[in-house]
């Protein structure tokens, strides 16, 4: 029987551990559950706030509305020949079905280990890390229309995946619930070990031959030296997305800081490191009150305890002031504002 709680706080299910409070908060084990939820007219009518993991969203402010946090679970697959088709609820959390992935032999996911939050969350933003997206692995998705009550398949080409991008993000945004998804997987590994020091790091432990554990741990290993730890100190991971500019903007860049951190984004167009950007605005490791940046990522805003979702994004919003002053360029906010 659903059931709709009143008054809850939010610290606990924000990675961030900001101490808002949820005017209702509904918890859905399954889908069932959304029909019976928005055949009440109170909710449909009501402002709302999808959760899954909370490591994506920054609170501003108490939540005036109905938290629906999803907890669909559930883990299937099926093989045909060298395909493997994993189907995980929206309510999985990513890195137990990317272990359950590596553990099985089913290859396409090692790249994504440890990134965290939920399945359900994985293609708003067509979660990426490490030369892999969302997208290389993702076959469908099944999500709710609130507005129908229906449920509805998407394909990858209805998802229009981008960088930190979809069409849940998009034109569609606020309109969905997505309830679980489905991955393309494969028996035959197809590794991606070019990005960043996935190779320096098998070399260093020897391995020439890695397996899928053997990525999955390398990624693993690189991203806790770089990431805070959300049980300790709290963050939502890169803040801001790496900005996507056009040769000519990129030119006068260049120019003036012959070592800027880019990268070739198709099209002409160049992609760069936000986390250096930052870093040479001086805000690297700083400290503002209870909040700061990350002392060895710059891109990563920290709660050092007891900071308020005003405050982490006033900093942000000074970040991008500095930003703009020293290079012309505009950082967006990667983390999504709740208010
Ligand atoms: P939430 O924060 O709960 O929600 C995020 C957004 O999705 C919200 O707008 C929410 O309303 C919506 N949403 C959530 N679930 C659903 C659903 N079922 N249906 C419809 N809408 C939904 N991201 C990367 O891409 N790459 C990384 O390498 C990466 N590293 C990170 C490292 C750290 C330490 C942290 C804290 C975060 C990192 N992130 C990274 C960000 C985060 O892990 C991802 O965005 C993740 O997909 C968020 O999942 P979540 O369940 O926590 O989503
Ligand atoms: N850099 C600096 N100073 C910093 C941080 C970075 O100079 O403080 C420069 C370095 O040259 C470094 C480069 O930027 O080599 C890239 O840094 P990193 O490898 O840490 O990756 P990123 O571009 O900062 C992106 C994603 C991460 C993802 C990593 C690995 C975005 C917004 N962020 O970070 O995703 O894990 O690549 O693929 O695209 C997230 O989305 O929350 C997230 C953590």
């Amino acid at each position: 029987m659903l059931q709709i709680q009143e008054n809850v706080s939010l610290k606990n299910f924000n990675t961030f551990g900001i101490d808002a409070n949820a005017r209702y908060f509904a918890e859905i084990s399954h889908a069932d559950e959304l029909t019976e939820l928005f055949a009440d007219p109170i909710w449909l009518s009501m402002p709302r706030l999808i959760l899954g993991g909370g490591s994506n969203m920054l609170m501003v402010a108490d939540f005036n509305g109905l938290v629906i946090r999803l907890n669909i679970r559930g883990i299937e697959h099926r093989i045909s020949h060298n395909d493997v088709f994993v189907e995980a609820g929206a309510g999985e959390v990513w890195n137990d079905l990317v272990n359950y992935c590596v553990d099985h032999g089913y290859a396409g996911m090692e790249n994504l280990s440890l990134i965290p939050g939920s399945v359900g969350a994985s293609p708003i933003q067509n979660i990426g890390a490490y030369g892999v997206e969302l997208k290389d692995v993702f076959e469908s998705c099944q999500a709710f229309e609130i507005a129908s009550g229906s449920l509805k398949t998407f394909t990858k080409e209805d998802c229009r995946f981008g960088y930190r991008e979809s069409v849940f993000k998009g034109e569609l945004a606020g309109q969905y619930i997505i309830v679980s998804v489905k991955f393309h997987l494969s028996l035959v590994p197809n590794f991606n070990l070019k990005y960043g020091a996935i190779e320096q790091e098998l070399a260093a432990r020897g391995i020439s031959e890695p397996t899928l554990k053997d990525v999955s741990q390398v990624v693993s290993h690189i991203r806790v030296s770089k990431l805070p730890d959300p049980s300790t100190i709290g963050n939502a991971g890169s803040f801001f997305k790496n900005p996507v500019i056009t040769a000519e903007e990129f030119g006068p860049i260049q120019q003036n800081h012959p070592d800027v951190v880019h990268y070739p984004a198709g099209d002409g167009l160049v992609k760069l490191a936000a986390g250096w950007l930052i870093e040479q605005c001086g805000w690297k490791g700083k400290t503002v009150g209870n909040t700061g940046t990350w002392k060895n990522q710059a891109l990563v805003l920290v709660n050092h305890g007891g900071a308020t979702g005003e405050e982490v994004y006033g900093l942000s919003s000074q970040i991008i002031d500095s930003v703009y002053t020293k290079f012309g360029v505009t950082l967006h906010r990667e983390v999504n504002i709740v208010k």
